[in-house]
């Protein structure tokens, strides 16, 4: 991986290929390895940028509380960073959605289009906000392990569990490497992110929704409701996958990906 310094901390991120820049953004407490099918896919003929978000992977932590906001702001400087002065494509999973969502509220100009993979526009509620909080404590006392044994079961779907255990414990195992620091902050800035349900309706630029048939973070029906929600977007749902649709079902996410890509 490369780094590059962005906003104050050591950013380490994947670029590979040439062609239409597309950034894949990792969801919660991940890296970029979960694109691992996709980077390959995609760089045949795209410029396939892949950052570990601060605080996860191989990235630079920071204490406190890191805002959707801020994590848009560090894709924006490593960009510039590295020259990419063309539109963009961003691709979001999850937290990563959340990421891209505010990456479109601040930076639309660089946006060639948007892909919301496995995400929501809603913001927490009070009680889900309160319980990242506590959550937020408790990783930092006691490890990432209480978050992990909590999430693992609800992102894959149950074919995916029996049928490729491997993956599921190689997710595991990112999860409880990660930094606590890092998913404290990131889970705080999650709980005052901002509900951008009421912005859909303003994404003026090409973009596909994908959603796992199977997601019980991000349902298929809520991710119905957005894709109905922005003018013109596609939306595609995977059959036999769960949340983590670009690991579980990674070709048909990736054709996906490439159709959308192509007409664009
Ligand atoms: C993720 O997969 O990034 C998380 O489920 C997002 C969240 O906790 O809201």
């Amino acid at each position: 991986m490369k780094t590059q310094t962005v906003n104050g901390i050591e950013l380490a991120f994947v670029d590979q290929g040439s062609g239409t820049p597309v950034v894949l953004v990792h969801g919660f407490p991940l890296d970029h390895a979960m694109w691992n099918a996709q980077i390959d896919a995609l760089s045949e003929n795209h410029r396939v940028i892949v950052p570990d978000l601060r605080g996860f992977g191989r990235s630079g932590a920071s204490d406190g509380t890191v805002t959707m906001q801020q994590f848009a702001d560090d894709l924006a400087a490593l960009l510039d960073g590295l020259e990419v002065d063309r539109p963009v494509v961003v691709c979001g999973l999850s937290m990563g959605g959340y990421v891209a969502l505010q990456f479109w509220q601040k930076y639309r100009s660089r946006l060639r289009g948007l892909i919301l993979c496995d995400t929501r526009a809603v913001s927490d509620t009070p009680e889900m906000a309160a319980a990242r909080l506590e959550m937020a404590e408790r990783v930092l006392r006691e490890g990432p392990a209480p978050l992990v044994e909590g999430m693992v079961p609800k992102l894959f779907a149950q074919t995916t569990a029996q049928e490729q255990p491997e993956m599921v414990d190689s997710l595991r195992r990112v999860m409880m490497d990660s930094n606590p620091k890092g998913i404290a902050a990131a889970a705080r800035g999650m709980a005052q992110r901002p509900e951008m349900v009421s912005r859909l309706a303003e994404i003026d630029c090409p973009t596909l929704v994908i959603v796992g048939e199977q997601d019980a973070i991000s349902t298929p029906d809520e991710m119905r409701t957005i894709a109905r929600a922005i003018p013109n977007a596609r939306f595609v749902e995977i059959a036999g996958c769960g949340h983590m649709s670009p690991m579980e079902r990674p070709a048909e996410v990736s054709a996906a990906m490439l159709e959308f890509l192509g007409g664009l």
